[in-house]
């Protein structure tokens, strides 16, 4: 569902290395920050179409497929950052990150960098950015209790993580 959308607006992203490197981090549970990003955008196609709101497609789903592009594992500290206060800090680094591959029109912008609100304090301003930081809390919940399972598993012995390949996004 909404694969034609996703790849019509946003198949430069979903091209992209960095993008692809998003398929080996962790975000929560067993889900990737890939996977993640790309099921916060079918949500928020999803809340757009039930709740009838009129808004800017492209903006939505680039948005959305950016809003955690900070490119780190969040869950180990490395030299520069322990990443201890990722809630607060990853929507600026996304941003930053975005901005240096992509042109980002203002709601795009709006949507990665208030995505944590409340957690970073200042309000939505647009309805493409309140539409996905609505979509990413459904995920996320989701995705940390395993209702939403993802591909990736944990090799115990290796101590390190794996990808499955059994697509069921289609687009990524
Ligand atoms: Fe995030
Ligand atoms: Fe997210």
């Amino acid at each position: 569902m909404y694969e034609y959308e996703l790849k019509k607006y946003a198949n430069d992203i979903f091209e992209s290395d960095n993008f692809k490197s998003t398929k080996e981090y962790i975000q929560h549970g067993n889900m990737s920050v890939q996977e993640h990003c790309i099921n916060v955008a079918k949500a928020s196609l999803y809340i757009r179409d039930r709740l009838k709101i009129k808004c800017n497609t492209r903006d939505l789903i680039r948005g959305a497929l950016l809003h955690d592009y900070f490119l780190y594992d969040w869950h180990k500290s490395d030299k520069v950052n322990s990443h201890r206060l990722h809630g607060f800090f990853h929507p600026a680094r996304a941003l930053y990150n975005a901005r240096k591959e992509y042109h980002l029109s203002p709601r795009q912008q709006d949507i990665i960098i208030k995505h944590m609100w409340p957690l970073t304090v200042i309000p939505p301003m647009c309805r493409e950015a309140w539409i996905v930081t609505t979509a990413d809390k459904y995920c996320s919940l989701l995705e940390t209790f395993y209702i939403q399972k993802g591909r990736i598993h944990h090799h115990r012995a290796k101590g390190k993580y794996a990808y499955m390949r059994v697509s069921d996004h289609g687009v990524a």
